[in-house]
């Protein structure tokens, strides 16, 4: 029987998964491999992150608007909408094949608005330069 997301926990294996399926995928694999040096230190900072998001405790205090900015500058701005869909897709499997209940929809309308959000300032710090 699966359950729903629960505690830090469930955060923790939810994302032990999903960047296993993120790592090993060929066409959005290599931006995290080539970036993320500790996993174990990526992985903790990721369930704060989400223990914050969804648990409201104060644990995250980073500013993940200007990562992405930085990491779409490091591969000289290939990231596109077809590579924050394909994360969707992988968050979303991943949390089907895991849990289910409330929490389950909550993290994947949150992970689908700060996709956008994070998509949209990237182009914004391309100017009009890039955008050709
Ligand atoms: C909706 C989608 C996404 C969410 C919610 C998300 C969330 C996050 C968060 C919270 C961090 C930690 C930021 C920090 O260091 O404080 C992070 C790091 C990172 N994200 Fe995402 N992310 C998303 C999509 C993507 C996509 C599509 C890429 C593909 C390039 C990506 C690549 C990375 C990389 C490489 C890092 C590590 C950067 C570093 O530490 O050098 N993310 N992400």
């Amino acid at each position: 029987m699966k359950h729903d997301v629960c505690n830090r926990n469930d955060l923790s294996l939810l994302l032990d998964a999903f960047y296993t399926k993120i790592r090993a995928n060929e066409e959005i694999g290599h931006f995290f491999n080539e970036s993320i040096q500790d996993w174990d230190s990526h992985l903790e900072k990721l369930t704060d992150f989400w223990e914050n998001n969804l648990f409201a405790v104060r644990k995250y205090y980073g500013n993940p608007i200007k990562v992405h900015v930085e990491v779409d500058e490091n591969f000289n701005h290939t990231i596109n909408p077809n590579v924050f869909g394909l994360w969707l897709n992988l968050w979303f499997e991943t949390l089907e094949e895991l849990f289910e209940g409330e929490n389950v929809e909550i993290l994947k309308r949150r992970a689908r608005k700060m996709g956008t959000v994070l998509m949209v300032n990237i182009f914004e710090n391309r100017g009009i330069v890039n955008q050709e």
